[in-house]
């Protein structure tokens, strides 16, 4: 129904043009903004989009080739942000031109301060060839206090900001609440101070050929932030991010479902993908998300699905058709090299995890990392978890000093345990089918190399044709250890040819 040809204009009516669809155009340099990288537009930007909701019906708001500066923006109902090819979009880092917006994540103070806005509005569109720039380290060096060299990490500035603490007093790139029918398309976007798209509250929201690129040595430079919002569609983009490139969790009571991500390509210094909770208040559910050809390359956390605090069910989760390869960054990042992390653990006495994981399902996934899958519950939550089809190679390649650990963070203790990296670490689960799995460590073997499959207590344990190369096939653990002789004596077999071959 949109239109997207700037060139066809043909009427033109008052300060607005009218394509030949019969789409109004308003055009931001008609209000007076100077697209110079250092003229301040806001109150310019402000009032186009002003004029472009007094219109009321579809209309798109059109940012021309230029470097355009300028502080908070909300983009109401029925309209289009476009950004013509070799326009930047440039937030401001005067802290007096943000608006306080209230917060999801209370724990943090009651304000947000995002940049771009859309808020209990309806038909939006962000899109266009240009870029929105957040100003992290760019030009670089801005709104950087420090580095951190250990940890490869910058340590930004704090914005001087009203009812916020901590973090949470940097800018949020996009915040989406309350909204509907909101679509990201063609756009690209860059260098967020703080999580870059947080969608809160809302519903039917599509991201298609998006770009989000951060700096990875940015902390808390989230990608997207799904929070409590349902049939969302996020496909053939690229995330590069700081913290997790796709991050859903659940807040408060309502249920989050129809969630799809497929084609995308991931690099992150935290998870690749993660499915979390955000407070012990996540009661809502979680259900029906489907994680399709996706390649996360470079990260630290591959998929991460770890609640935490709260109560919800989270359920029929798929992941399938992956690679992925995870490396460790140090302990200053949270996570330690898994590609695969499945975690039913508390965050401490005071704020239980008292939910349920059930029936999810990993399959035709090709992964490598410096530390191998782990799947841990605690007491009763871990329920029908499978893996099918997987080559899981663990090799060593990173430069940092320790190595990888069990990494349970945020949780009760241990928060960090040390252990030797094995294939397959999972404990306490109900249920637990591994199919067609082929694990490899690669050489030169590590002294803190451990063992294949490492299993304890785990009732209902069905395996198939599990092939481990380079290492020794160990299984721990009172309930299933009959079930395994056969195969045991298989993979022993494998063993011996490996070596005679
Ligand atoms: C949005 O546009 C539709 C027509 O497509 C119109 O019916 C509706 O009132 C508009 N809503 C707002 C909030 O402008
Ligand atoms: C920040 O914006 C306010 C409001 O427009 C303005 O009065 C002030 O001069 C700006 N500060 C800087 C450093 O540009
Ligand atoms: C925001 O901070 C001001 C003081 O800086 C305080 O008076 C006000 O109550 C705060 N608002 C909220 C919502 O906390
Ligand atoms: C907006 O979302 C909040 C939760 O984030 C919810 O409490 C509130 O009821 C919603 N408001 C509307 C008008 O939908
Ligand atoms: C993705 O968007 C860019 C502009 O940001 C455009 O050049 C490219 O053709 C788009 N790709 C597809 C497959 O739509
Ligand atoms: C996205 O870009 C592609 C390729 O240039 C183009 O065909 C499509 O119409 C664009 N979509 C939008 C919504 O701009
Ligand atoms: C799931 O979400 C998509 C995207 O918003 C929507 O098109 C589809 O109808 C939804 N499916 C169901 C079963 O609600
Ligand atoms: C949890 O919900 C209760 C009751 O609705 C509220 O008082 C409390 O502030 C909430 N806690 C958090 C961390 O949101
Ligand atoms: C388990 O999840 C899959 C999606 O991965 C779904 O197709 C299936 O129906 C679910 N099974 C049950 C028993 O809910
Ligand atoms: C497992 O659950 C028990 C009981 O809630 C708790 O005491 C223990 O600390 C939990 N372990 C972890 C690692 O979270
Ligand atoms: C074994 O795991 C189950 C959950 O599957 C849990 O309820 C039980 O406490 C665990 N037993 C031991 C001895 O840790
Ligand atoms: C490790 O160091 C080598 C040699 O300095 C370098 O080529 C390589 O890129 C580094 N690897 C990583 C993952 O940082």
């Amino acid at each position: 129904m949109r239109i997207f040809l700037f060139v066809s204009y043909i009427i033109v009516v008052a300060s607005h043009l009218i394509t030949a669809q019969g789409v109004a155009v308003f055009n931001i340099l008609d209000d007076g903004a100077i697209g110079d990288g250092t003229t301040d537009n806001t109150q310019s930007i402000r009032h186009t989009l002003i004029r472009a909701a007094d219109y009321n019906l579809p209309s798109i708001v059109l940012v021309p080739a230029g470097d355009f500066l300028t502080g908070s923006l909300q983009i109401p109902s029925n309209v289009s942000l476009h950004l013509a090819s070799n326009a930047i979009l440039r937030a401001s880092d005067n802290a007096s031109l943000y608006s306080c917006v209230p917060s999801i994540t209370t724990d943090t103070g009651p304000c947000d301060y995002p940049f771009l806005l859309v808020d209990h509005a309806h038909n939006v569109y962000l899109e266009g060839e240009g870029r929105i720039d957040g100003g992290a380290n760019s030009p670089p060096g801005h709104l950087v206090r420090d580095y951190k060299e250990s940890s490869n990490m910058l340590i930004p500035i704090e914005w001087n900001l009203p009812n916020c603490s901590g973090y949470s007093c940097r800018p949020k790139l996009l915040v989406v609440r309350n909204s509907s029918s909101v679509n990201l398309i063609n756009i690209t976007i860059t260098n967020s101070p703080l999580w870059t798209i947080t969608i809160v509250e809302s519903d039917h929201i599509l991201f298609d050929n998006v770009t989000i690129m951060g700096d990875r040595r940015w902390p808390n430079n989230d990608g997207i932030d799904l929070i409590n919002s349902r049939h969302v569609i996020i496909r053939n983009s690229n995330i590069i991010a700081g913290d997790d490139c796709i991050a859903i969790i659940s807040h408060g009571p309502s249920s989050m479902f129809n969630i799809t991500v497929e084609n995308m390509n991931l690099q992150s210094t935290s998870a690749g993908i993660k499915v979390s909770a955000y407070d012990r208040n996540s009661t809502g559910n979680m259900y029906d998300m489907i994680f399709r050809n996706v390649r996360i390359t470079d990260t630290n956390r591959g998929l991460c699905v770890a609640p935490r605090w709260g109560s919800n069910i989270i359920s029929n989760l798929l992941f399938e058709h992956m690679n992925i390869e995870t490396r460790f960054f140090g302990l200053d990042w949270w996570g330690s090299a898994e590609p695969i992390y499945v975690t039913g653990l508390s965050t401490n006495a005071d704020q239980l995890w008292t939910g349920m994981l059930k029936n999810i399902t990993f399959r035709n996934i090709i992964a490598k990392g410096e530390q191998g899958f782990i799947v841990r519950g605690n007491t009763s939550i871990l329920e029908n978890i499978h893996f099918e089809n997987i080559s899981l190679t663990i090799a060593r390649w990173s430069n940092v000093t320790e190595h990888p650990a069990h990494d349970y963070r945020p949780s009760q203790e241990p928060q960090m345990a040390w252990a030797k990296v094995d294939g397959i670490f999972a404990m306490d689960i109900d249920k637990f089918y591994l199919q067609d799995i082929n694990i490899d460590y690669q050489q030169p073997r590590q002294s803190y190399y451990g063992q294949c499959l490492n299993l304890s207590n785990i009732t209902q344990m069905v395996q198939n044709n599990i092939q481990c190369q380079n290492i020794d096939y160990f299984i721990s653990g009172q309930n299933s250890i009959e079930k395994l002789h056969m195969i045991y004596l298989f993979i022993s077999l494998a063993f011996f040819y490996y070596f005679i071959l």
